[in-house]
């Protein structure tokens, strides 16, 4: 029986937002693969990715999801390069249903704004660079994902009444 409930998708598609309200709605555990991260390492993840680069970065979530993957019971807020290392979607599929939120690059760019948390999109140009990672990106949630919400004009609320409507027809 999966009881783990894992959201994936492209930065700041509303992952953090659903997956807390989820998580409290089903009085499930919240887990976040990049709060587990800088508790592992002690570092900021734009301090991971200046010192020790993207590949190391990578390599701590492949860790990070091989214990996460054991445990029951809880929703999985993943960052989103997750998705690029297959190993970790097999591990997060054993015991979990696996939802993809996506959003229009316009709102992706709006909602990325507030933060330089995300280094990724530290960039020039953010658009063209959100335009470029989704271009490559999309194949690997689309293939992930066991329901797809967009959430470019819902609400946290809609996103969660939605997953949960979507859950039912599972069952
Ligand atoms: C990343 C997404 C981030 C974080 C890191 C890399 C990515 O998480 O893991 O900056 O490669 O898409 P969020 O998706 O929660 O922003």
């Amino acid at each position: 029986m999966k009881n783990n409930l894992v959201i994936i998708g492209f930065m700041a598609t509303g992952k953090t937002s659903v997956a807390q309200a989820l998580a409290k709605k089903l009085g499930k555990k919240y887990i976040s693969t990049d709060m587990q991260i800088v508790k592992k390492t002690n570092k900021a993840i734009p301090l991971i990715f200046k010192e020790e680069g993207g590949t190391k970065f990578r390599e701590l979530e492949i860790e990070i999801i091989k214990t996460i993957s054991n445990m029951d019971d809880i929703v999985v807020d993943c960052g989103g390069g997750i998705v690029l290392n297959w190993i970790n979607v097999i591990r997060l599929k054993e015991r979990g249903i696996v939802v993809l939120l996506t959003a229009s690059v316009e709102s992706i760019l709006q909602r990325s704004s507030s933060t330089t948390e995300r280094p990724l999109l530290n960039v020039e140009n953010t658009k063209e660079k959100i335009v470029e990672l989704l271009k490559f990106r999309e194949p690997f949630y689309e293939r992930a994902a066991d329901m797809s919400i967009d959430t470019t004009n819902l609400s946290i609320d809609d996103v969660v009444t939605r997953i949960l409507e979507n859950l039912k027809t599972k069952d």
